[in-house]
């Protein structure tokens, strides 16, 4: 061995490594419970609170474990699938049960819905290297580097007007008129994060008639289920879109809707030529193999328990309509509250992008002790009906054009 070389060895292994920052999303989680004030409003983390601030376990959710842990005989492995009832009834729920059933259609449990965008991310990746994603401003934090470190080449189309606090539907379709056949595009199925803004069914229809005319690809983000407006109405136009097209990817989250955000419920369905199906299949179990092996059992197990059981079911949808009954009440009172947040009554979901700037949500934090991520995204859940008043007032002198 040469001097040269016992030297390359003997330099330490990380010091290439640039210190990464740490997330500032969920490091929101952390100021916020040191901030002693009692005044304090966390409106940061996407996270569902009650009117008490809290995030309960739902009761189904508590009746499905208590009825595994009395009646499940193994815990030995599934199979990089995972729970395969679970992703046919949450597949029935998310696309219906026509496109569920049809054979083009490949699904599998994942971890979480982060799990299923990076394996979906992954899969485009290997059909095609150097693909471009199309990716509407602004979108979820992790959106770019997730799809960008799977080896997509992500490219922005513009999607919110900012001054308007509304979608830009001509701006966003415009910039989709560069994406070349086979590119991808990313669609929140609905509820908008960070903005809550929606596309109407005619939107829907639109960009299916884009995509099958272009042949682009939707790759659609489906983390928010039920919390718009109702679980039917909130994918009408994500089945629409889906029947239209030969191929598609949808990445789902069981996070909110069932409220299981730690246990990392997720699941990705692919839709495929009938000649590619197998080829999908065997290259997803692959891909999950090499990333995890297999997906973590006891949330999923919980859904299936749960969808599975008439009484279960009709229990969770019960929760899941007061939690979006609560959400829609409190954007109602946000909307009425000042003149620049109107737009906000026509929105969905757990978020809304308030005219803020960095300096403005700094300003918040540090006078009023209010916590919300740095572009000004809000979380209207943790408003309550007591602090809907004071949270305006305090934002509204900072209200700028943005
Ligand atoms: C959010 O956007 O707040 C949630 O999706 C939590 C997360 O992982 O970022």
């Amino acid at each position: 061995m040469t001097g040269a070389q016992d030297t390359a060895l003997a330099r330490p292994l990380f010091a290439a490594l640039t210190p990464e920052a740490p997330d500032t999303l969920l490091a929101l989680i952390g100021l916020h419970a040191a901030d002693p004030r009692p005044t304090k409003i966390d409106v940061g983390v996407g996270v569902y609170r009650d009117a008490a601030g809290a995030t309960p376990v739902f009761a189904a959710v508590k009746e499905a474990e208590q009825w595994l842990a009395e009646t499940q005989a193994s815990k030995s492995y599934l199979g990089p699938e995972g729970d395969a009832r679970y992703t046919e009834l949450l597949a029935e729920l998310a696309l219906g049960s026509g496109t569920a059933r049809s054979p083009g259609i490949v699904g599998l449990q994942t971890p979480g819905g982060t799990g299923a965008l990076r394996l979906g991310a992954e899969l485009l990746a290997r059909a095609a290297p150097g693909r471009s994603i199309w990716v509407g401003t602004p979108t979820w934090a992790n959106h770019a580097p997730l799809l960008g470190g799977a080896g997509l080449r992500v490219r922005c189309h513009r999607f919110f007007d900012a001054a308007r606090l509304d979608l830009d539907f001509p701006a966003m379709m415009a910039d989709l008129e560069k994406a070349a056949p086979g590119d991808i595009v990313l669609l929140h199925g609905c509820c908008h994060n960070p903005t809550g803004v929606s596309f109407s069914r005619a939107e829907w229809q639109a960009i299916a008639d884009f995509c099958a005319a272009r042949g682009v690809v939707p790759f659609v983000d489906l983390a928010y289920h039920g919390l718009g407006e109702a679980l039917g109405a909130d994918v009408a136009g994500v089945r629409a879109l889906v029947e239209r097209v030969p191929e598609a990817i949808i990445a789902y989250s069981c996070d909110k809707n069932f409220g299981l955000y730690r246990e990392r419920v997720g699941a990705i369905w692919v839709k495929a030529r009938p000649g590619e199906v197998e080829a999908v299949r065997s290259n997803l179990y692959a891909l999950a193999r090499i990333n995890w092996s297999m997906p973590p059992d006891h949330g999923a197990a919980v859904v299936r328990t749960i969808l599975d059981s008439p009484e279960l079911r009709a229990e969770w949808l019960a929760e899941l309509a007061g939690m979006t009954a609560r959400i829609r009440s409190l954007r109602a009172r946000l909307a009425a509250g000042h003149p620049r947040l109107a737009p906000l009554a026509r929105q969905q979901g757990m978020f809304a992008l308030l005219p803020l700037d960095p300096g403005a949500v700094a300003a918040l934090r540090q006078e009023h002790g209010i916590y919300m991520a740095g572009n000004g995204r809000i979380n209207i859940a943790g408003l309550g009906e007591a602090t809907v008043d004071r949270f305006v007032a305090a934002c509204a002198p900072h209200f700028g054009e943005k």
